[in-house]
C-alpha cells in the first residue's frame, strides 16, 4: 500500500490555505483538517459565554470550561464538504464572521487552548493520510510531516479573497475592515510567544498571489511525486 503522507500547510491569514489543502486532500483521498476553524470555534464558544469581549478576557472562565468544548468536522453530503461543529451544533458559517475574526487572535494566544488544540489535531491525524492547514502545523503539531508548505500572498489579494469568501457565504463585510483585520492578525500570529507563525526550516515557500488553484495543484503534485520517489 502507498505510504499515507502527512502534509502540513502553514501561512498567513487568507492565503487560500484551506482551498489549496482541500484540493490536495480530494486529489489524494485524504482527510482535510482546517485547524483555524478549531481556534475559531473555541473563540465563538468564549464569546457566547462572555469570556471575551472588546477589552475583556475571563481567563479563569475559559480554562474552567475548556474541557467542555468539543469540536468535530462532520461530512455534509448535500454540499460534499465537511463542516465545523461546536458541541454538536453546526457553526461553519458563524465562525467566519467578523466578530469571531476580531477575537480569535487573543484566544489562540492562550497556552492551554493551544495545548488542547494540538492534542486534538494530533489525535485526528494519527496514522492517516492527512492535509492540515494552520500556522504551526509544520513547526509544532507535525514537525515530522512528510511535506511542509509555507504559503504567502500580498495583503490586498488576501483581503479580497476573504471578502469574497464572506460575501459568498452571505456574511456582511466591509473590504477595508477585512483588510485591517488581516494585517492585525498577521502581526498577532507572528509575534505571539507560543507557536508564532514562522516557516519551518524544511518548508517550501509558495507565493500564490498570481497563481490559480489549478497551477498550485500542478506545482504540489510534482512535489508529492518526488517525495514518494525518495521514500
Ligand atoms: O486560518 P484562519 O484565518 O481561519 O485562522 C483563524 C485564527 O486562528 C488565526 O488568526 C490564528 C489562529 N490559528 C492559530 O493560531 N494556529 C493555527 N494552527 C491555526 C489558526
Amino acid at each position: 500500500m502507498e505510504k499515507q503522507l502527512i502534509i502540513a500547510i502553514d501561512g498567513y491569514s487568507s492565503c487560500g490555505k484551506s482551498t489549496f489543502a482541500k484540493a490536495i486532500a480530494k486529489e489524494l483521498n485524504y482527510l482535510f483538517i482546517d485547524s483555524g476553524a478549531m481556534y475559531r470555534a473555541v473563540t465563538l464558544y468564549c464569546m457566547r459565554r462572555k469570556f471575551i469581549g472588546f477589552g475583556s478576557l475571563d481567563i479563569y472562565g475559559i480554562l474552567d470550561e475548556l474541557k467542555d468544548i468539543n469540536i468535530d468536522f462532520i461530512y455534509n453530503p448535500d454540499i460534499n464538504k465537511h463542516e465545523t461543529f461546536l458541541n454538536s451544533e453546526n457553526v461553519e458559517n458563524e465562525i467566519r464572521s467578523m466578530d469571531v475574526s476580531d477575537h480569535v487572535s487573543r484566544i489562540s494566544q492562550i497556552p492551554e487552548v493551544r495545548e488542547r488544540m494540538v492534542e486534538l489535531q494530533r489525535e485526528i491525524g494519527n496514522n492517516k493520510g492527512i492535509v492540515m492547514d494552520g500556522r504551526d502545523i509544520g513547526t509544532v503539531v507535525f514537525p515530522d510531516a512528510d511535506i511542509k508548505i509555507f504559503m504567502t500572498a500580498s495583503v490586498d489579494i488576501r483581503a479580497q479573497r476573504r471578502f469574497d469568501e464572506m460575501k459568498g457565504k452571505g456574511i456582511d463585510a466591509d473590504f477595508e475592515e477585512v483588510k485591517r483585520n488581516i494585517i492585525a492578525r498577521d502581526i498577532a500570529d507572528e509575534n505571539r510567544d507560543i507557536s508564532p507563525l514562522k516557516r519551518a526550516d524544511d518548508a517550501i515557500i509558495l507565493d500564490n498571489s498570481r497563481m490559480t488553484v489549478d497551477e498550485q495543484m500542478e506545482w504540489v503534485k510534482q512535489i508529492i511525486e518526488s517525495r514518494r520517489d525518495d521514500s
